[in-house]
């Protein structure tokens, strides 16, 4: 086991992810950990890189096991180079997504199947598994409609409704799975009661360390 702690945050598109990040890290820190937060796909430079391939509209034509591979590369490296060495130095690690992304979105949504995902996925992560998962769970529609305000939509935000219901739903059977890791929020709710309950789980985690 390391010694640090490893919180991943997931939910469709638009569910507020990066604001809940931010106020755990606050949290966090006040409780004395050195936080860093990281992203998916992305957080090093190669990740980066493979995260503009991936995203990138023009790419109609990939298919379903290249951008499993793809998301799995920008993973492995993300762990060989960050989130290893920092869980490994007691640090307290957030993603903005991480391996239950890959089991909904390609698993599911693409119709992969969660387990061969899984599997290709393991040789990314090693032994590095999230202490707890948080689940911004919020409809598809809703998630959809918040993003087309922000930006341009990139090629996974560009898929169907349907494709963005599958993934709400996916993550509702992946919570239902891991019961004891993945924690679902309902992420229609205001920002502060969703943030109270996630500090309120992360709290008890500490206190059993
Ligand atoms: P991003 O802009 O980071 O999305 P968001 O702001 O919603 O988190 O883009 C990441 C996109 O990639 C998002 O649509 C989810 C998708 N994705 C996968 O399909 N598989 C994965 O393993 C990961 C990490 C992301």
């Amino acid at each position: 086991m390391s010694q640090g702690i490893f919180i991943t945050m997931e939910g469709p598109d638009g569910s507020g992810k990066s604001t809940q990040i931010a106020l755990l890290k606050e949290y966090l820190e006040k409780e004395g950990y050195d936080v860093l937060i990281t992203r998916e796909p992305g957080g090093t430079a190669i990740s980066e890189a493979i995260r503009e391939v991936i995203l990138n509209k023009d790419f109609q034509e990939m298919s379903p096991v290249t951008e499993m591979l793809l998301y799995a590369s920008a993973r492995a490296q993300l762990i060989h180079e960050v989130v290893g060495p920092a869980l490994e130095k007691g640090q307290a690690v957030i993603s903005d997504r991480f391996v239950d992304s890959s089991l909904v979105y390609q698993g599911i949504a693409r119709g992969l199947g969660v387990e061969k995902v899984y599997e290709v996925n393991l040789n990314a992560i090693g032994k590095y598994m999230p202490d707890v998962t948080f689940l911004l769970d919020l409809p598809a529609e809703v998630g959809i409609a918040r993003k087309k305000g922000q930006k341009d939509l990139d090629r996974m935000e560009l898929e169907s409704l349907e494709f963005h219901k599958s993934v709400a739903q996916g993550y509702r059977d992946m919570a239902a799975r891991f019961p004891e890791r993945i924690k679902s929020v309902d992420a229609t709710r205001p920002v502060e009661e969703i943030s109270d309950l996630i500090i309120r789980e992360v709290s008890d985690i500490l206190k059993k360390n």
